[in-house]
């Protein structure tokens, strides 16, 4: 079979498997088997795959047509261009979360040497993205799973930052809340359980346990605003990113605990994002 011939199959046997973006992700699987680029896809079309590259084409196809996620089998994904290892375990990086880190950097121009904390940090892919373009921060990352956090730790090395901490811990307990950061960022377990058979099939290969938020999905909103609100240093800020119709009920949750300036960011996709608020100056 050519490189040609392997990447129509491709395409012809994802569309099958009701995959939306099929083209898209038949160039994928196709760099991702031969190591070609774009230009050398095209160059080497008519070239025979190996017999290596035929049985691990069939093994990706089998496992993609029972919708286990592309990014799980490529083992590594973009965001806010830098490159994340990801697979079982740990949360696949959105590109709804890039999000969180314009709002998060838009607060911190200005402002050098901002501690900043992550709290949920998964594949680090937060924590990590702040420290990159604000090389002066200190970015301490919570993560309660040893798992999720040998992702985070690798991918800080693979992105080359040195400014960023991790800690195993968990947000109900308060993890690193016994220090003062200028900027709290968190994107926490958020879906209710009533609602985990409306998500995409490749979410059911995802933790449970990075995406349950409680009965309705707001726990982590609570806890953390509660247990993190006075490790905030004056003015700093509470940002949070949120499922889709949570922001209203983020932004009293916020209320109640006390934050003022309480407002509310849309994503590319015009889907209420991002809600944040800052602590009352005393
Ligand atoms: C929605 S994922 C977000 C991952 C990453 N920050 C991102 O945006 O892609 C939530 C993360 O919270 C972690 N987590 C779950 N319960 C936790 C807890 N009690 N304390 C700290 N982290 C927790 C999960 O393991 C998961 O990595």
């Amino acid at each position: 079979m050519t490189v040609f011939e392997a990447y129509n199959d491709i395409k012809r046997q994802l569309e099958a498997a009701k995959i939306e973006d099929f083209v898209f992700e038949a160039k994928q699987i196709i760099k991702h088997i031969t190591g070609f680029s774009n230009a050398e896809i095209i160059m080497n079309a008519g070239k025979e795959l190996t017999e290596f590259q035929e049985n691990n084409l069939i093994a990706i196809l089998k496992q993609r047509s029972i919708r286990y996620p592309l990014q799980y089998i490529l083992g590594e994904w973009g965001f806010y261009g830098g490159t994340y290892k990801v697979g079982p375990g740990v949360l696949i990086p959105r590109a709804d979360t890039e999000t969180l880190i314009d709002t998060a950097l838009e607060f911190l121009k200005g402002c050098e040497k901002a501690n900043v904390l992550d709290l949920c940090t998964g594949s680090g892919c937060i924590a990590i993205s702040i420290a990159r373009e604000k090389k002066s921060a200190k970015v301490t990352a919570v993560e309660k799973y040893e798992e999720a956090l040998r992702y985070a730790r690798e991918n800080a090395k693979i992105n080359e930052t040195d400014n960023v901490e991790f800690i195993l811990g968990d947000i109900f307990e308060g993890a690193a809340n016994d220090k003062k950061y200028d900027l709290i960022v968190s994107n926490p377990p958020y879906i209710p359980p009533s609602e985990m058979g409306i998500t995409s099939p490749e979410v059911a290969f995802e933790p449970e346990t990075a995406l349950l938020g409680g009965e309705d999905g707001l726990d982590f909103y609570r806890a953390i605003a509660e247990n993190y609100k006075q490790a905030l240093s004056e003015n700093g800020m509470l940002a949070f990113e949120v499922g889709i119709n949570e922001d209203e009920k983020v932004k009293e949750i916020l209320k109640t605990s006390g934050f003022e300036n309480i407002q509310k960011i849309k994503d590319a996709a015009g889907i209420y994002r991002v809600v944040f608020g800052t602590v009352k100056k005393v």
